[in-house]
């Protein structure tokens, strides 16, 4: 879900939003979505009263249980389990290092999903079945942070955000702040539930593989180094590392995802362009085997897009036509007898019956700093329909905006440990057991502890004590919010 570009496709998108679905959310009595038609909202009051401040305590670092696979013929999607709300309830996010807005689909949801990838139970988030839940109003810092803050803008006025992403899916809603649970390293293998308050999209109308579709999810976790990533916000407290990690498991699926100073494995880093949204490092070369592509360096910088960006939301791997064209000609040279044919119009496949990594060669990426990223057959080239496909894809057969991009995905990052450092902005990576563990330092007590992987598969329905506290909920709601009509 790389990059996120406004264009007056976006102003149409929202004005369609703010006619159509006004009145929607005006019934639903949660927020005003057009400030010309703000009025007195006691919603919006009574939720403020519980504005208190709290503080994450996350020096150990924290352990993101991971799901999905990165296998683009099961729909490659790695996902995050995270808790929001008092008392919290489960989403089912994308870890997206791609974008920095976190969304879930909202309780005014237009044909929101129900069920989703790997027929997991979704569930919509509703801010007034939340005792902490509150909306941000559009003077809030955060809205103002990122642009949302509309002229005559006030407190009475919701934050709305518009997310578009690179493959033309969008999600549009308003913002809100919220609990949400997390599970706090405490020891080796070992983790204690910590809350912190974050600000999130509620997702009221989404698009695409967004939508309604057997891939949905709950949404989306932000990833990016903006400020207003998850990531960002939950580095605020200044009390762990700007740093964190992922190892996505192509084999077994899910993997390891943890925030804070990962100690081990090491790896070798390369830098990040600077002044670049996304997490974007120089490619230098690319190896085929034993022989390198002949581009010359200035190749690999061509198009708007400065670098290589690394997104993990993204499923497969994207070059600029001047090297995927080389590229593909010199995998396929290996087996030049191959009757190619395109399917969906997208992928190049062929009819392979052998072990492809017996009759292919392996593709080594080579970045700035001596960094290399090493991609195997079985990794680039996936099962599709009886035939063997390519997983590389050329950006140059892209909209305008995608153009010559350089996008690395799933494809290029699963199996490895992928390390994402704020602090020294670097990023670096090293092949890795994803069903292993790693291990982080507690910045304040310097000890470190094993974080481990998780696979986490579908099927989590309600357990007896959650449909206890959902009664329990409906009795406080009605007290503390009683219905607006
Ligand atoms: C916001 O709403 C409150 C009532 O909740 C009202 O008193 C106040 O005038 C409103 N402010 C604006 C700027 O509309
Ligand atoms: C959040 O954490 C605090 C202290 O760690 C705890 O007292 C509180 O109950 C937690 N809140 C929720 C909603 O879990
Ligand atoms: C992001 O937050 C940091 C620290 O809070 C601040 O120094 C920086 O200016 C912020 N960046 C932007 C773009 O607002
Ligand atoms: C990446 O390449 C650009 C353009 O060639 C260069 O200006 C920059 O210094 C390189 N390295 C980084 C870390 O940005
Ligand atoms: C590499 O490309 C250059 C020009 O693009 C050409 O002169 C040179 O012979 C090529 N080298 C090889 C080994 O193909
Ligand atoms: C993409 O790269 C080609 C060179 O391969 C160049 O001619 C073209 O202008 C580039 N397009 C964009 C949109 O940058
Ligand atoms: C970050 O950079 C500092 C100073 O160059 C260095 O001491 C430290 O080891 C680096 N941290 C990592 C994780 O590479
Ligand atoms: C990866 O690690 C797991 C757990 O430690 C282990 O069971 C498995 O054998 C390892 N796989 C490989 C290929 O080493």
């Amino acid at each position: 879900m790389e990059s996120r570009f406004y264009s007056l496709l976006l102003l149409l998108l929202l004005l369609d939003f703010l006619t159509l679905n006004r009145a929607d959310l005006n019934g639903a009595g949660v927020i005003k979505v057009n400030y010309k038609f703000a009025g007195a909202d006691p919603t919006l009051s009574a939720l403020r009263a519980h504005d208190d401040v709290r503080h994450l305590s996350i020096s150990a670092g924290v352990d993101l249980p991971l799901g999905g696979t990165g296998r683009p013929d099961a729909v490659g999607l790695y996902y995050a389990r995270v808790g929001i709300g008092t008392p919290a309830k489960d989403y089912y996010v994308q870890v997206d290092t791609g974008s920095d807005i976190t969304w879930v689909n909202c309780i005014q949801c237009h044909q929101c999903p129900r069920r989703g990838y790997h027929d997991i139970e979704l569930t919509l988030y509703n801010p007034k079945e939340s005792l902490t839940g509150k909306l941000v109003p559009c003077n809030h810092g955060f809205c103002k942070e990122i642009g949302g803050g509309l002229s005559g803008c006030n407190a009475n006025t919701s934050c709305l955000y518009t997310e578009v992403y690179g493959d033309g899916s969008y999600s549009m809603g308003y913002f809100v702040e919220d609990i949400v649970q997390y599970d706090r390293v405490s020891g080796d293998l070992e983790t204690k539930s910590a809350n912190g308050s974050v600000i999130f999209g509620c997702g009221v109308r989404q698009s695409g593989d967004l939508g309604p579709s057997d891939d949905a999810l709950d949404g989306i976790l932000g990833f990016g180094k903006s400020n207003s990533s998850m990531l960002s916000q939950l580095a605020s407290s200044g009390r762990v590392k700007k740093m964190f990690a992922h190892c996505l498991d192509g084999v077994n699926g899910g993997g390891i995802f943890a925030i804070g100073h990962v100690v081990q494995p090491q790896v070798n880093t390369t830098p990040l362009v600077q002044d670049q949204p996304h997490y974007n490092v120089n490619m230098t070369a690319v190896q085929v085997g034993h022989d390198y592509l002949n581009l010359t360096v200035d190749l690999y910088t061509i198009g708007d897009q400065k670098g290589a960006i690394i997104d993990s939301g993204t499923t497969l791997a994207y070059l600029p036509e001047v090297i995927y064209d080389p590229l593909v000609e010199k995998i396929l040279s290996w087996q030049p007898d191959l009757k190619l044919q395109t399917l969906h119009d997208q992928y190049t496949c062929f009819d392979y019956s052998g072990s492809v990594d017996d009759g292919f060669p392996p593709v080594t990426l080579h970045f700035e700093n001596s960094l290399t990223l090493m991609v195997y057959p079985h990794e680039y080239l996936f099962p599709f329909e009886d035939l063997m496909c390519i997983g590389w894809q050329n950006s140059g057969m892209e909209s305008q905006e995608k153009k010559n991009i350089t996008l690395l995905g799933d494809l290029v990052l699963a199996n490895k440990l992928v390390l994402y450092d704020l602090e020294n902005q670097t990023i670096g990576w090293t092949e890795y057991n994803c069903s292993s563990s790693i291990e982080l330092k507690d910045e304040i007590t310097g000890s470190v502890h094993l974080v481990g992987a998780h696979s986490l598969s579908s099927g989590c329905s309600l357990n007896v004590r959650y449909i206890i506290l959902l009664v329990m909920m409906a009795l406080l709601h009605g007290l503390m919010f009683p219905p607006i009509l």
